[in-house]
């Protein structure tokens, strides 16, 4: 069985992102997110492929959803629905949905384990959002604190769920 987790960075109003990219800079979220999707899977909508710096990530499975497959997607596996995406990834141990707001909007529900980095903020000029979770549904397995320093200018913590059955 394949476990379908959701990765994401979300602030306390939400926010996920605005002008296309990111709202902060976290160097241990980074690492973080690199430790735990190295080595499979990762699915993502054609907006959040378009906001990687260098393109697809490197040694990972790199599936990005669009309804234009054919406009060129180095080193990656374009698919025009999430279905096309899962089949892909049938025989993988663990996919990451890595955002943004729409995907991850589509893989809510169907979502086995949920990795969110909370960032100690808000922020009133984001434009994407991640969507609204019944956290009922879900148990928080682990959590990890950590405040803000010099490289992270904001306090942030690691929370791991799963979807209570
Ligand atoms: N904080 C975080 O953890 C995090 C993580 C990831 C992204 N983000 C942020 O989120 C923002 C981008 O999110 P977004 O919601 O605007 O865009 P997105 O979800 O990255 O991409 C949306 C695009 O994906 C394609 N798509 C999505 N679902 C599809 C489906 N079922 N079938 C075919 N194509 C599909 C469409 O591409 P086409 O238009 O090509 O058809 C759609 O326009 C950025 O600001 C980014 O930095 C934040």
């Amino acid at each position: 069985m394949t476990t379908l987790s959701i990765i994401a960075a979300i602030a306390e109003d939400n926010a996920i992102g605005k002008d296309r990219q990111l709202l902060w800079h976290l160097p241990n979220d980074m690492k973080r997110f690199k430790q735990l999707t190295t080595g499979h899977a990762i699915i993502m909508g054609r907006k959040t492929f378009e906001s990687l710096p260098n393109g697809a990530l490197p040694n990972r499975k790199n599936i990005v959803l669009t309804t234009l497959p054919e406009a060129g997607f180095v080193n990656c596996f374009p698919c025009e629905s999430m279905k096309d995406a899962l089949e892909l990834c049938e025989n993988e141990e663990e996919v990451f949905i890595i955002g943004g707001a729409l995907v991850y909007r589509q893989a809510l529900a169907k979502a086995d384990k949920m990795y969110i980095t909370r960032v100690g903020a808000t922020f009133p000029d984001a434009d994407t959002f991640f969507p609204v979770v019944d956290w009922s549904q879900w148990e928080e397995v682990e959590h990890q604190l950590f405040p803000a320093d010099e490289k992270h200018a904001y306090p942030y913590s690691f929370h791991t769920y799963v979807r209570k059955r």
